[in-house]
This record gives C-alpha cells, structure tokens and sequence, in this order.
C-alpha cells in the first residue's frame, strides 16, 4: 500500500465518521433550491398537477392539489419565511395553476398540442458562499425541453419546434408575469434558500442509530447461500457494513443502494454469496456516527442458534399443549358414567 492509498484510504475513514461535519461544509458552498413541476393534461377539461420543492437532493416541501396548499415535509421547512410570507407564495402558486390550466386548455389547439400529454418545469437558484451563481427555469413538453426563461423573457429551446416559438411569443406578452417569475427567482428563491439552509442543519446535527439484522436471499447454487445484512432507519446517510470473517473483510461483500424512508432515515443492503458450509462464522459489521466506537456485530452463526433456541422451546411446550388436552378429554370421559 502506497502512502497515497493510506492518505485516501484515511479519508475516507474520517469521512464515514464524520458525515454531519462533511456534509454541512460541502453544502456550504453550494447551495441549491428548486421547485419540480408535473402536470398531466388528459383532455381538454381535465389536469391535474404535481409539484415539490427541494434543497440540493433533499425534498422539503410537497404541493397538495386538492387544497392548494404548500405540505412542509420537515420541521424546519419554512426556513426564515414568516407566515405571512409563506401563505402569499402559496396563493401565488394557487393561481399559477389555475391559470396554468386555464390558458393551456385555452391555448392547446392553437398550439397543436396532442391530448393527452404532459408538462414539467424546474425553477430555482444556486448560490455560493450567499452569491446568486445562477437562477434557472426550464419547461418540456412530452419529455423534450421546450422554453427557458432568461433575463427577463421566455425563449424556445434550441431543439423546440415552431410551437415552442408561439408558446413563448404568447406568453412574453405578459410583462406582469415576467416580473414576478423574475423577482421569485432572483430574490425570493436566494433569500429562502439561505433561510432553509441556515434551518435545515438542525438536521445535519441530527443523529439515528440503526436497527440491523440478518436473513438469507434466493439461493446463487447449489450449495451456496446468499448472507443478507440490514441495515435500516439511520441517519445522516453514510454508514459503513461490511460482512467480515473475524477482522478481515470480505471481498466479496456486495452493497446495494442506501435507500430513503418516509421519515428522511436510510435503509442498507449488503450481500455476500458463500459456500453454505463457510458461512458460520462470518459476521456482518456496521459502523455509522451515531453508534460512536461500537461497532454493531451481527453473527450468522447466532442467528441460526435464535431458531434452534426458538424451536427448542416451542416444540416442547406445543407436546405439553397437546398432552393436557388429551388427559383433559379422557378425564372428561370419565367423569361421564
Ligand atoms: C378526461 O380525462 C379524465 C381522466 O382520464 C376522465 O375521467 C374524463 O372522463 C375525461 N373527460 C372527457 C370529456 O373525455
Ligand atoms: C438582459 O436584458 C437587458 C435589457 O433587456 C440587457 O441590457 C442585458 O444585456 C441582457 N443581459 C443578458 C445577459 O442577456
Ligand atoms: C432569511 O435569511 C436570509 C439569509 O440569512 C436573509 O437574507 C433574509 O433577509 C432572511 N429573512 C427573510 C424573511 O427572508
């Protein structure tokens, strides 16, 4: 081992056990926010719209359609925003949709759009180090980037046909709304962004400890065993499991995605494909911040005497069952002269 893998192999380490210091600094930098837009048109008198707000790769805020109103997915989702502030945005984006889905079904034919079809928009900012970098929004229509809005106008995409051209000189006819789409994102979004950031690392300090326990997988062969460790509901996101045979790892180990929960922790599955005769005696081994230096360890060997123990207690009191209802019926029959 050269002293470059040593180094990289250290951090690593210190990155695995230090993830809330890590990944607050990374983000520090860079700081991004925006809103995800889905609208599903079925016919000309029928729609219905998705839409979630999101921090870098973590979703904060979800729309629900039926109310009009703005779901805050975390505690700390509002960010700085008063309230006040908070219900202007969210009748705001009330009457965009109902607009939205007023003048397309309007709009359509003219525009030779096909029921039924879909639209997504993506809007929002980055900043570093607290300066705007750059503010975005982007509309496609069936998948295809169709317009963009850039400095203060719509304009086609470069592989938008002559509909994304009519779309975009229909609607740059309206200079009340090129305003607030200019001012949502280049004041709103920077100074809620930074707010939700600042709030959300309440979160970045927040530390779950993980649940692990181990099962098999379908069979590889004949003769072979797929060893399945979990590891479920921990946060932050990096985590460390390795299937080891005392300290040495094994190679083998395959780890899948670390997967979300509904409640923002993460779930782990890492696999290791053995010799059924060489699985006794491996170990499954999780190391994540919030367990501090201990380490969980997980036997295969114990897992299997769990059964053993269980089974060694129910057959028995399942005889003794089965015994006391027999000598009770024949008692019964006695009593009967
Ligand atoms: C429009 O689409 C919706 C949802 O698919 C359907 O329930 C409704 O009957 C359709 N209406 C017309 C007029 O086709
Ligand atoms: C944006 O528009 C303004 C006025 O319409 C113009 O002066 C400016 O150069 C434009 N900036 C860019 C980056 O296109
Ligand atoms: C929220 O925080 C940001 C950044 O710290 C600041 O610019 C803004 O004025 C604060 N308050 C509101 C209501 O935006």
């Amino acid at each position: 081992m050269s002293a470059s893998d040593i180094l990289s192999l250290e951090l690593v380490l210190l990155a695995a056990l230090l993830p809330a210091a890590d990944s607050a600094e990374a983000t520090q930098e860079h700081i991004q926010f925006h809103v995800i837009q889905i609208s599903s048109f079925a016919n000309h008198s029928w729609a219905q719209h998705q839409g979630s707000g999101w921090l870098g790769d973590v979703q904060t805020h979800g729309w629900d359609s039926e109310s009009g109103t703005i779901i805050f997915l975390h505690s700390w989702s509002k960010g700085n925003f008063s309230d006040e502030e908070l219900i202007d945005l969210e009748l705001l984006f009330r009457v965009y949709f109902i607009g939205l889905t007023r003048e397309t079904e309007e709009y359509a034919s003219q525009l030779h759009f096909g029921y039924p079809f879909e639209v997504q928009m993506t809007a929002g900012c980055e900043l570093h180090s607290s300066d705007i970098a750059k503010v975005f929004l982007e509309a496609a229509y069936e998948g295809s980037d169709f317009l963009s809005f850039q400095n203060m106008s719509w304009v086609p995409a470069p592989e938008g046909d002559s509909r994304a051209q009519s779309a975009c000189d229909l609607i740059n006819q309206y200079e009340g709304i090129k305003e607030i789409v200019h001012k949502l994102l280049t004041n709103t979004c920077p100074r809620f962004a930074l707010g939700l950031f600042d709030a959300s690392k309440v979160d970045y300090k927040r530390q779950v400890r993980p649940e692990a326990w181990l099962s098999t997988g379908p069979s590889p062969g004949p003769g072979r065993l797929l060893l399945v460790c979990h590891v479920s509901g921990f946060y932050p996101k990096p985590v460390w499991v390795m299937w080891m045979r005392g300290e040495q790892e094994q190679q083998g180990t395959q780890q899948g995605d670390v997967l979300p929960h509904a409640d923002g922790t993460w779930y782990l599955r890492v696999t290791l494909d053995v010799e059924a005769e060489e699985a006794a005696g491996l170990s499954c081994r999780v190391r994540h911040s919030s367990l501090g230096n201990q380490d969980i360890i997980l036997y295969w060997g114990h897992h299997l005497s769990l059964y053993l123990i269980l089974l060694a207690v129910i057959v028995p009191l399942m005889l003794l069952i089965v015994l006391a209802l027999w000598f009770k019926k024949r008692c019964s029959y006695q009593d009967i002269p």
